[in-house]
């Protein structure tokens, strides 16, 4: 039996979809997918990477549904249109690549779960760095016992971000927009995916108890935070430490630290570099393509690496921080702003988040000025 090329469509696709466009062009050059269809509210932007040529574009999902019939749908558009959209991509028969994240909270969660159920599809969620052959090996080496028991998972993040990404669309920096709450701060949309990793690889368990949580922002026209740490325990025991900024000094890409009684690890998720306890140098790791992977489940059953029910955690942790209120202004005199773009610097932040993530501490507990 001859297999059929997978039908694809996108919704979203400006802004991150762009990614998923320029993912998609050569495997459709390729003959291996059937690009069926773009929509977006917005004009769709050219690309010279990703040309939109005579892929059907469309600015209504539901037309798009009926007029090109797809296997599957990827979602690009912000977060509160999720729902509704993958609730009617699996109606219609559909599988679903999710960006992250996926809903904004547990009951959102819960009606997203049963339609899946309900229509038999699949929901593969776009925390791409769950695909990381690194983090397959650190969790294969933790349950080897390589590490010992584990006590304690914790994050650094460091980056920056400059005035124009505030500006980048109409949720950027918000708390919430029309009544609903969208919070696009540092923890709830670009380390989304340090607090997955953090939460996958300390067993994919759910948290016990309180989330601690300490928000920060350095700019007053932002609602979000651009500083943050979180810390909780899951029903594991295992202790999870989230520390990340948007306005640090020094680049940290996101490095875990995976603690146990006979050892550490260290893993830097962006880029799949890992060193495992006794190794003097750290292995550069490849990646699974989270569609690629969604394919091959499709195909043949491959295990989907990132399917709805493992965001679960995550998603709570999502809920408290978007009804967390507006976080406290730190003051100017701890800010710096340098750039044409201008991007603001914390003073010390980028060794504060390392502090709590090596420490398991929260800012508060390190003697910060600003904390
Ligand atoms: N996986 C990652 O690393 C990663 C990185 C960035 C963004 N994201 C996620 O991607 C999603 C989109 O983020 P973004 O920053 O590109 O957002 P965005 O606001 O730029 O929106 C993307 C596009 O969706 C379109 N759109 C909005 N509502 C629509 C609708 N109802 N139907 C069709 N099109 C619609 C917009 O016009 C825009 O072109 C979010 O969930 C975000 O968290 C993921």
């Amino acid at each position: 039996m001859t297999e059929s090329i997978p039908r694809i469509a996108l919704v979203g696709a400006n802004g991150y979809g762009l990614h998923h466009r320029r993912n998609l062009e050569p495997r459709r050059r390729g003959g291996e997918i059937a690009f069926v269809g773009m929509c977006d509210t917005a004009r769709i932007h050219e690309d010279a990477s990703a040309p939109i040529g005579d892929i059907p574009v469309f600015d209504d999902y539901r037309a798009m549904l009926d007029a090109t019939d797809p296997d599957v749908v990827i979602i690009a558009t912000p977060p509160p249109t999720h729902l509704p959209i993958a609730g009617d991509a699996m109606r219609h028969g559909c599988d679903v690549y999710l960006e992250k994240p996926p809903v904004a909270n547990l009951e959102e969660y819960a009606a997203l779960y049963d339609v899946m159920t309900e229509t038999g599809r699949n929901v593969q969620v776009g925390f791409q760095a769950l695909g990381s052959h690194a983090f397959n090996t650190l969790r294969d080496a933790v349950e080897d016992g390589r590490l010992g028991d584990i006590q304690a998972v914790s994050v650094a993040g460091s980056w920056r971000r400059p005035d124009s990404y505030y500006r980048r669309s109409p949720w950027a920096g918000k708390r919430e927009v029309n009544g609903v709450l969208v919070a696009d701060g540092a923890l709830a949309n670009p380390f989304a995916h340090a607090s997955q990793e953090a939460i996958a690889l300390a067993g994919d368990w759910p948290l016990d108890g309180a989330i601690e949580l300490e928000r920060l922002r350095c700019r007053e026209e932002i609602e979000v935070d651009d500083t943050a740490v979180w810390r909780a325990t899951n029903r594991n025991g295992v202790r999870i430490t989230v520390a990340v900024t948007l306005c640090g000094d020094r680049k940290i890409e996101g490095d875990i630290y995976v603690k146990g009684t006979e050892g550490e690890a260290w893993f830097e998720y962006p880029t799949d570099r890992l060193r495992l306890p006794g190794e003097a140098e750290p292995t550069q790791y490849g990646r699974t393509d989270l569609l690629e992977n969604l394919l091959a489940h499709r195909r043949r059953g491959v295990g989907l690496i990132s399917g709805l029910r493992r965001a679960k955690t995550f998603t709570g942790f999502l809920e408290r921080v978007l009804n967390d209120p507006i976080p406290r202004l730190v003051d100017a005199s701890h800010l710096e702003r340098v750039g044409d773009d201008p991007v603001t610097i914390l003073k010390g932040a980028d060794q504060a988040v390392e502090d709590a993530a090596r420490q398991g501490r929260l800012f508060s507990e390190l003697g910060l000025p600003w904390a």
